[in-house]
């Protein structure tokens, strides 16, 4: 599908963002291993939620859509019906993970705690995405993993029970690794200790936390112990990276005013914002809650005058999924924007560093890709052209917002990769500026 964006003359709106991705999967994977019902609402949207669904009913989970339970949250509401570590059933098809590193990498933790075999793979993406970070922790653990394809890659056979508690250093900072550890540690004698190099997102710590896990954590290292999870209900907080487009929208429009309500404001998240403030963006943080052990609250934000900065180190982790978005930024800050030690970018969805340098090079930005990096010389003029989304939703949407921000129109082809994450993200992009002639004309079809 191709997608016309042209530039917006104004930005204004409250909105909400669909649940975040992170906090729902470890919501709706824990909760089906404790042994009882709970109520997940505000659920993520789009592709990677159903990848999750697919995966946890193919292991026998009793999973139901709640129609109109909460008139807030019509179709993202879920009642789940915890089966106990020991209780899911052998899946009678193969367990397709689709796009979602996610769901493949915390659902193997779980397969590498049962007795039967199973077999769980993605799309093209998501085979071609290493899978040696996982296999390697598992099989210590005492898991079996074989491939029916490349060694290293999905399609991943897996076969567990008796895993061994390992104390185990992780290699790249990975939340995704961490947590299928944690996962497979649940069911492992004695305890089991991983240390990260820096600090990843910690949403399985904290969840499990609210549910009763025998964890701790101690600077870097996190320790669990085998434990009986309880089940809990979950509201999920908006999707901070899903935010972050809006943020970026707004901090470099010179005529916007943005308030997200309800958004995720965990620390080991809010780089992002970090970064922004640190550019001397305008954002203000308002009406702070805190439920199943995550912080949340409304982020406002307004036209502002940025400058670059250095983003590399331990803030990485942190922004992982928000700097395509951020080196957008960069191109209407004054001087230079520097991103380093970046290079687990190049083994997501699609290798986002070229896919960055791409996109925003045809829009004439003066950016260039190093090894682990970016380099982009801000103060800047885009003007539209023609991009690629390389099937990558996070490049799709980048590529939406530098559509909004760009000299004339900028054509997205790809632009339904947004599916994944955002199914909403263009109808949104046209209500926040005002844009409904564009929607009709067929700009936005
Ligand atoms: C995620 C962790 C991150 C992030 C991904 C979601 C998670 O990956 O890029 O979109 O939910 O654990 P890594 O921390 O594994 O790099």
């Amino acid at each position: 599908m191709i997608k016309s964006v042209k530039k917006a003359v104004k930005i204004e709106g409250i909105i909400s963002v669909p649940g975040d991705k992170s906090i729902s999967h470890r919501a709706m994977l824990l909760n089906s291993i404790t042994g009882g019902p709970a109520k997940v609402s505000n659920f993520c949207q789009g592709d990677d939620r159903t990848a999750m669904l697919n995966c946890l009913t193919g292991l026998g989970v009793n999973i139901k859509q709640v129609k109109k339970a909460d008139a807030l949250n019509t179709d993202d509401c879920f009642l789940i019906k915890g089966r106990g570590l020991t209780g899911l059933s052998k899946p009678t098809r193969l367990l397709n993970a689709g796009n979602s590193g996610t769901t493949l990498r915390l659902i193997s933790g779980l397969l590498a705690t049962q007795t039967f075999e199973s077999i769980i793979s993605g799309d093209k993406s998501l085979r071609s995405r290493p899978m040696d970070r996982i296999i390697a922790p598992l099989t210590q653990m005492g898991a079996g993993i074989g491939f029916t394809g490349q060694n290293g890659f999905a399609p991943l056979v897996i076969r567990g029970g008796k895993l061994s508690g390992i104390n185990y250093k992780m290699p790249v900072a990975s939340a995704q690794v961490k947590s299928c550890i944690l996962i497979a540690g649940l069911n492992a004698s004695g305890e089991t200790i991983i240390t990260q190099p820096q600090i990843s997102r910690d949403h399985t710590e904290r969840m499990m936390r609210a549910m009763g896990a025998n964890i701790s954590i101690d600077g870097l290292s996190v320790t669990i112990k085998p434990t009986k999870l309880s089940p809990i209900d979950v509201h999920v907080p908006g999707d901070l990276s899903s935010a972050a487009f809006w943020m970026i929208l707004g901090v470099c429009h010179s005529n916007a005013s943005i308030k997200i309500k309800q958004a995720g404001l965990n620390p080991s998240r809010t780089g992002v914002i970090d970064v922004l403030q640190m550019m001397g963006a305008k954002i203000k943080i308002s009406n702070v809650k805190e439920g199943a052990g995550e912080p949340y609250g409304d982020i406002e934000i307004q036209s502002s005058s940025l400058k670059n900065t250095v983003i590399q180190g331990e803030l990485i982790p942190r922004v992982i999924d928000e700097i395509p978005i951020l080196a957008l930024a960069g191109c209407f800050a004054t001087g230079e924007m520097l991103i380093q030690n970046a290079d687990e970018l190049r083994l997501k969805e699609s290798d986002r560093i070229s896919a960055t340098v791409d996109g925003l090079t045809k829009l004439g930005a003066n950016i260039t890709e190093t090894k682990d990096g970016l380099v982009i010389r801000g103060n800047q003029e885009l003007n539209g052209s023609e991009v690629n989304s390389f099937g990558d939703h996070r490049i799709a949407m980048t590529m939406g917002i530098a559509g909004a921000l760009s000299n004339g129109v900028t054509t997205i082809t790809g632009a339904e990769a947004n599916m994944i994450s955002y199914p909403g993200f263009w109808t949104q992009l046209s209500e926040l500026t005002g844009d409904f002639a564009g929607v009709d004309s067929g700009i936005y079809s």
